[in-house]
């Protein structure tokens, strides 16, 4: 049975707003540590929702009485699982996929910086946030941590267009200070104020975060990093992001701009930016000192699988971020890094981290990566209380992903014999036609209701 569910959440007269059912997927830890056990498929299951979380899970057989006669929406055999979080990802760049520059600092100048120079005017930014946003769910992806432009006014109207739509989105106005069009630089005083204002206007204001967003060591000097560190500190529960050894010609810039730093996580480091709530992009070149600080420090690399093929940046190892290679290694995370990434969908980005590894002589177990798309990126963002699990208590904010949903994946999951050979055909042959929904605190956002 197929009915339609409220499309907004008011409050029924029995224990449920609505009822979902399909084939539960979710994971409680990352698979490479637990094994099996950290991974759930519950066929035939129900997630019973009420104010936008999720009030029960289980069996669709097993419904507790209370929640009979809520609205259900059946999803039959499509996977049911948490929203995808994108913990890196550009709002500016949402058009500019596919600008194909010579290597990153190249593309910087030639397609990003001028770009991202329209968003001084508030309605362009305004209307850019609404397509951003609405691809985002296009995709799957129910939160994210984005960086906005260097304008106070854009970061506003993201804020606005995610809490009108009830999603959990991270964001912050990007620090730059050199090395841009003066049209995108700041300066120490002004980016910290303005950061201020939006961390004071948005932070914990429903679902939103403030992430201090210093662009990365190029374009900003120690003045403004170190300022960006004091931010981090004094602003507890703010999260921090930046980019961090990406390419070959980045790293020798910034050792040519900071000659007194042992290397470029130690530009970062002496600004105080290290830390559980920081966010690296990138990472594709870093030594394994480098790789045993950021871990000591509880920070995050953020592997960008689509973008450092485009750009030509490196080959990402997933080696060394093995739970089993040491207590040391930083957490790690998947993302699109839209617009030098090419594809909005995690699952496609996961099928890029695959293949990254398999020329690395790795293998990134479908489990895991999904994992990683869900709970593991929410656990980057510190979110992973209310984000990432199918589970009562959590937001409910969910993907529905259908594996036949192009005659090549119907063929394909005629074959599949286990949940391992559905996701890797997701993560290979998958984009946004395999997505049927996207909800977030309990509202199904995509396709558009109505
Ligand atoms: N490094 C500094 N800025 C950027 C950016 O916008 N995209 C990517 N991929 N790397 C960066
Ligand atoms: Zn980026």
């Amino acid at each position: 049975m197929t009915t339609s569910c409220p499309s907004s959440g008011p409050s029924s007269r029995d224990g449920a707003d609505c009822v979902v059912l399909g084939r539960l997927i979710d994971f409680t830890g990352d698979p490479a540590e637990s094994g099996g056990a950290a991974v759930r498929d519950l066929p035939g299951g129900a997630l019973a929702l009420k104010d936008g979380r999720v009030a029960w899970r289980g069996a669709a057989a097993e419904l507790p009485a209370d929640v009979g006669t809520a609205p259900q929406r059946d999803y039959g055999s499509c996977l049911v699982l948490p929203g995808f979080v994108d913990p890196h990802v550009h709002f500016p760049q949402y058009r500019i996929v596919a600008a194909g520059g010579r290597g990153l600092l190249d593309w910087l100048d030639r397609f990003a910086f001028p770009e991202e120079a329209r968003y001084a005017d508030g309605a362009h930014a305004a209307a850019a946030a609404e397509v951003f946003l609405d691809l985002l769910l296009a995709h799957g992806t129910t939160a994210a941590l984005v960086f906005s432009t260097v304008h106070e006014e854009a970061a506003d109207r993201l804020f606005a267009a995610a809490e009108r739509r009830g999603m959990a989105l991270a964001a912050g106005k990007t620090l730059m200070d050199r090395n841009a069009p003066a049209a995108l630089r700041d300066d120490t005083e002004t980016g910290l104020r303005a950061s201020e204002r939006l961390h004071a206007r948005w932070h914990r204001r429903g679902r939103l975060r403030y992430a201090v967003s210093p662009r990365f060591a190029v374009t900003s000097g120690a003045a403004q990093l170190a300022a960006a560190g004091e931010f981090l500190k004094s602003h507890p529960g703010a999260l921090m992001q930046t980019h961090l050894s990406e390419t070959r010609e980045e790293i020798d810039e910034v050792a040519r701009l900071f000659p007194d730093c042992i290397d470029y996580t130690d530009v970062y480091d002496r600004a105080g930016l290290l830390g559980p709530r920081s966010l690296f992009a990138h990472g594709v070149h870093l030594s394994a000192r480098e790789r045993e600080r950021l871990g000591e420090a509880g920070a995050a690399v953020v592997h960008c699988p689509t973008s450092n093929g485009f750009l030509g940046s490196g080959l990402f190892d997933i080696g060394p971020y093995a739970p089993a290679a040491g207590q040391a290694a930083p957490r790690l995370a998947v993302a699109t890094d839209i617009g030098g990434g090419t594809s909005y969908s995690l699952p496609a980005t996961l099928g890029s981290a695959y293949r990254t590894a398999q020329l690395r002589g790795r293998r990134l177990a479908p489990e895991r990566a999904f994992y990683l798309a869900t709970l593991g990126n929410a656990e980057a963002l510190d979110m992973e209380d209310e984000i990432g699990r199918l589970e009562p208590g959590y937001y409910a904010d969910l993907t529905v992903l259908d594996p036949c949903a192009t005659p090549l994946l119907a063929a394909r999951e005629a074959l599949s014999e286990t949940l391992a050979d559905t996701l890797l055909a997701l993560m290979i042959l998958g984009d946004d036609r395999i997505v049927r929904a996207s909800w977030a605190a309990g509202r199904q956002l995509h396709p558009k209701p109505g």
